[in-house]
């Protein structure tokens, strides 16, 4: 049987479930997610987990509950900035540290956020990810002990957006902000990346067992109630199987984790001895080097990231997004990569590189890896 009839069978056989979903999700997928939430030292009360048609309709839903204005690291997610601006909200920006990115620096976000009230904003929300689009990288526990505590001296609510949590390469090394200042985080996940199944729309959230965490879970599911009602009936099962990690989806998460890991190590050593300045990279699938004033910059002759995109995708065939995208400086130079792009072509293709023994050796990668160190390479310049 092929996988179309398989699904037809499926949808058939369900087509009685055509009852609206519960707004916060069902009981079995709640209790999942605070389970998977709890093995990983974030207490979690299914009556403040809920499910939603992607994490990011979540982040949308919070931004739009909570006042004041929003702190984010430069750079960060292209979606948290354009979704506090449709919200009227001002995005108060804070460089990330030099080693890590997807958090704001704890040495410079105190003055950032008085800056920000000298110049009349208010800063309420702070948003973090780990490991974080686009620098790929990890946040430390002791630079999260710092965020934490600025986050209490000045009265922020965090959001951690840990979509990306399962794919740390290292994930006993993994801290969440969550287990130090649980009272005042929110916490996103959903099957977008650790499955790749971004085109399911499966996202969840965990609130804070508190007045205000269970005020603004409230708000939210008010919200949702008006926007997606709840999530798609046929897919509840989805969350509760995979939060629930049997040992299918445990490896297979595993095996995603040892690609990504290999792959973005290998680009990092072609970047880094291209000049670029890039930090080493710790989880999820991306690279974001920075070209100013390299050898790359002169020869291609630019000033900006989006020159530098468009020369290397005209010259090389290289896709990249600029880091202005992400917020950061044109003249940085930034670029963020993707280093899923080179796993193959086809699904079948992807799914042998993915289960080979070395994936590095996997035809599509290493072909790819060959052009991209061509590209880069200082013997080039
Ligand atoms: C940091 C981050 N958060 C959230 C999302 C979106 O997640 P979802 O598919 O659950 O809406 C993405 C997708 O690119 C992302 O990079």
């Amino acid at each position: 049987m092929d996988a179309r009839h398989h699904l037809n069978s499926y949808v058939a056989a369900n087509s009685h479930l055509n009852a609206y979903p519960p707004v916060q999700g069902g009981r079995g997928a709640r209790n999942a997610v605070a389970s998977y939430f709890r093995r990983r030292r974030i207490d979690a009360d299914p009556q403040l987990c809920l499910t939603a048609p992607g994490s990011k309709a979540i982040l949308y839903g919070l931004l739009a509950s909570l006042p004041g204005d929003v702190v984010l690291a430069r750079p960060s997610w292209v979606s948290y900035a354009a979704q506090a601006g449709s919200l009227g909200k001002r995005t108060v920006w804070c460089d990330i540290p030099a080693a890590t990115g997807g958090i704001p620096d704890p040495d410079l976000l105190p003055e950032v956020l008085e800056q920000a009230r000298r110049d009349g904003r208010d800063p309420r929300i702070l948003i973090l990810t780990s490991p974080d689009n686009p620098t790929g990288t990890v946040a430390r526990a002791d630079q999260l002990h710092r965020l934490a505590q600025i986050a209490v001296d000045h009265d922020l609510t965090v959001i951690s957006d840990e979509i990306y949590r399962d794919l740390a390469y290292d994930p006993d090394e993994y801290t969440s902000i969550a287990e130090i200042i649980p009272d005042r985080t929110v916490v996103t996940s959903g099957l977008s990346k650790s499955l790749a199944l971004g085109g399911w729309r499966l996202g969840v959230a965990r609130f804070p067992a508190t007045a205000e965490g269970e005020a603004l879970y409230d708000r939210l599911i008010a919200l949702a109630s008006e926007l997606w009602s709840g999530t798609p009936i046929l897919l509840e099962a989805v969350v509760e199987y995979a939060f629930s990690e049997p040992a299918d989806v445990v490896e297979r998460v595993a095996q995603s984790r040892r690609l990504h890991g290999a792959v973005s190590q290998a680009i990092f050593r072609i970047l880094r001895s291209a000049g670029a300045s890039v930090r080493p990279p710790a989880g999820a699938f991306y690279l974001y080097p920075t070209f100013a004033g390299s050898a790359l910059a002169e020869r291609l002759g630019v000033h900006t990231d989006v020159e530098l995109e468009d020369a290397l995708l005209s010259t090389e065939r290289i896709g990249a997004l600029p880091g202005s995208s992400f917020g950061d400086r044109p003249e940085r130079l930034g670029l963020r990569l993707v280093t899923s792009m080179v796993y193959g072509r086809s699904d079948a293709e992807r799914l042998a590189t993915l289960r080979a023994t070395d994936p590095l050796q996997a035809e599509p990668v290493r072909s790819a890896l060959e052009a991209i160190s061509a590209a880069f390479s200082p013997v080039d310049m």
